[in-house]
């Protein structure tokens, strides 16, 4: 086989064509859908990169640093810090100490308000309407209907960094709803 450019196989009228059909197909809205997991494929979630990915910040809205945050957070705390999109983002320390590969985002999904974590009784509950949710943001009891969103939680150069989460959600094991 001869080594051929691609390029020079391809007649000039034959290219603008081409060309013209991208264009179209760019902007026709079905499409457009079919973009969105075939960008997600070349940036995967959790490679800490900063494609894709926002450092956390405080409620002072400083960046969070994981071992400064891991000294003043014990095991099994829940603080919110601001996430992807700016939302109310849950950072969660496991029993070891550790931060959680996962940060749970604090919007009720019933009408939207911003779920407190209840250490007493190890969940979050909603005080628009009485939802709940386990400890890993799992719904347990309605109104709302569906478990709260997740992102990953990496640590990049000492900093946490949320990375939107688009693979199955490992509470329920369907494909997430936020996605
Ligand atoms: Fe949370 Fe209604 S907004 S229960």
């Amino acid at each position: 086989a001869t080594s051929v450019p691609a390029d020079d196989r391809v007649p000039d009228m034959e290219k603008r064509q081409l060309l013209n059909l991208l264009l179209v197909g760019a902007l026709s809205l079905p499409t457009a859908g079919m973009l969105i997991p075939y960008a997600s494929f070349f940036a995967p979630p959790g490679s800490g990169s900063s494609t894709g990915g926002t450092v956390a910040k405080d409620a002072l809205g400083n960046d969070v640093i994981a071992d400064e945050w891991l000294k003043t957070h014990g095991p099994g705390d829940r603080t919110l810090t601001q996430g992807l999109k700016g939302d109310p983002t849950y950072l969660v320390v496991e029993k070891d100490r550790t931060l959680a590969t996962y940060g749970i985002n604090a919007v009720c999904t019933h009408l939207g308000c911003v779920v407190p974590w209840n250490q007493a009784e190890k969940k979050f509950i909603c005080p628009c309407h009485g939802s709940q949710y386990n400890d890993q943001g799992r719904v347990v009891r309605g109104p709302a209907p569906l478990s709260l969103a997740l992102a990953h939680c990496d640590i990049d150069d000492g900093k946490v960094v949320f990375v939107p989460w688009v693979e199955t959600d490992f509470r329920t094991g369907e494909d997430p709803w936020w996605a």
